[in-house]
């Protein structure tokens, strides 16, 4: 059982949480791994010629290489940002400083994002003249083809889109998209609800540059990840300068260091890598991401039996794409509202009072819930920790509510 390896529900006797999309908890695992380090090992990395500053990169380097055996890539593509807004900040200045994106240009994003990929690219279109086009989803919240097609003119020098979405928990082909881009279009793919419930291999998508967050997988918050390919790690330059992104300065110039760290600035997030490091051990001794997979395709399976029990008095933002309802093309995230359209947060106290945990308004997808409109909704999220008396309660509790 292991919920018992989580002590958040030792020290809360009865709670049951569904918020995960949002964050997950920590498993014991993490948090004493976290503690002995902090203990013995810590101090500031790179260039500390003494033992403990070389055990601390060591810690910071191996949980990079297990980022990389997580999703099939080399420890030195990877870079560490904090979250989603400076992740994506990073990479969207860069590509505009470094002269990839230029006033003339489209950046082309898909209307179902999330804010995170959304806000980042207005702020610089705004200031730097290059334009932002969404392309629509269709009423099946499948990619509206003949809009993608209409939109992807050769003026588009990036798209940027998420692997699943954080509303609807509907797993998207973005191996296709790829396909469908040319060679010199930069292909941004946020895995922010992907890499926590399945296996993910960035060989077999075949991106420029991904990111993630890691407290939605069980490690602190305030680590990030980036995956950017070798060739743009050469070819960006980040905005951001401190220690660490630089080789030499001098009082009227500077040079840049030509891996990786270059888009590191200043002192990293040393405890929040060794965590996720930590986070990956655990997955590693749970049975790995095929094991998370399993267990979230039984949840998946009893909420849309639960959800099709009420459908006349609940609905939920996308079930299906054709016919009967599937486990395989989702993870367990689902947004509901009332058919009698009773207000989200009345939904959400009412579990809450029961310690429930769900969330509830419109998850930073306010053009998605716009353009099919509809209510500002509630989401439950499962994960690895959830049983099946969990979303049982879950159930009964939204029959109360009705
Ligand atoms: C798809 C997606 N992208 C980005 C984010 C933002 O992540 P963070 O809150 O860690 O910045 C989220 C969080 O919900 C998300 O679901």
């Amino acid at each position: 059982m292991l919920k018992n390896d989580f002590p958040i529900f030792k020290n809360n006797p009865g709670l049951i949480f569904l918020d995960n999309a949002a964050s997950t908890q920590k498993p014991q695992y993490v948090i004493d791994g976290v503690s002995e380090f902090v203990a013995n090992d810590y101090a500031n990395i790179h260039r500390g010629l003494y033992s403990l500053s070389e055990k601390s990169e060591e810690s910071y380097r191996h949980s990079k290489e297990l980022v990389g055996e997580l999703i099939n890539c080399k420890a030195s593509e990877i870079i560490y940002s904090y979250n989603s807004t400076y992740g994506i900040n990073l990479i969207a200045q860069s590509l505009v400083i470094s002269d990839v994106i230029k006033s003339w240009d489209v950046v082309l994003l898909w209307i179902r994002e999330h804010h995170a990929n959304i806000l980042p690219w207005q702020i610089l279109a705004e200031r730097k003249g290059f334009k932002i086009e969404f392309f629509n989803i269709n009423d099946e919240y499948e990619i509206d083809r003949n809009d993608f097609d209409k939109k992807y003119t050769d003026k588009v020098k990036v798209v940027s889109v998420a692997h699943v979405s954080n509303v609807t928990g509907k797993i998207y082909d973005v191996k296709k998209i790829h396909s469908k881009l040319r060679d010199d279009t930069f292909f941004l793919v946020d895995w922010s609800q992907s890499v926590p419930n399945f296996p993910v291999d960035v060989q077999d998508i075949g991106c420029d540059c991904l990111v993630f967050t890691w407290h939605k997988m069980m490690a602190y918050t305030g680590i990030w990840v980036i995956y950017l390919k070798k060739e743009w790690i050469k070819k960006l330059v980040p905005m951001i300068r401190w220690w660490g992104t630089i080789e030499d300065v001098d009082v009227s110039w500077h040079t840049l260091a030509t891996n990786s760290d270059k888009f590191e600035a200043g002192t990293p997030n040393i405890i929040g890598a060794v965590s996720l490091g930590k986070a990956i051990e655990y997955i590693k001794s749970i049975g790995w991401m095929e094991k998370i997979r399993e267990h979230e395709q039984k949840l998946v399976k009893m909420c849309l039996d639960g959800f099709s029990k009420i459908k006349d008095k609940v609905e939920i933002l996308w079930s299906s794409t054709a016919g009967e309802p599937t486990t395989t093309d989702r993870v367990a995230v689902f947004s509901f509202f009332l058919a009698n359209n009773t207000n989200f947060n009345n939904i959400g106290e009412k579990f809450a009072e029961q310690n429930i945990a769900v969330r509830c308004w419109g998850h930073c997808a306010y053009p998605l819930h716009k353009r099919f409109q509809k209510p500002w909704t509630c989401r439950m999220s499962g994960y690895l920790y959830n049983d099946e008396q969990d979303i049982e309660r879950f159930f009964e509790i939204l029959d109360k509510i009705i």
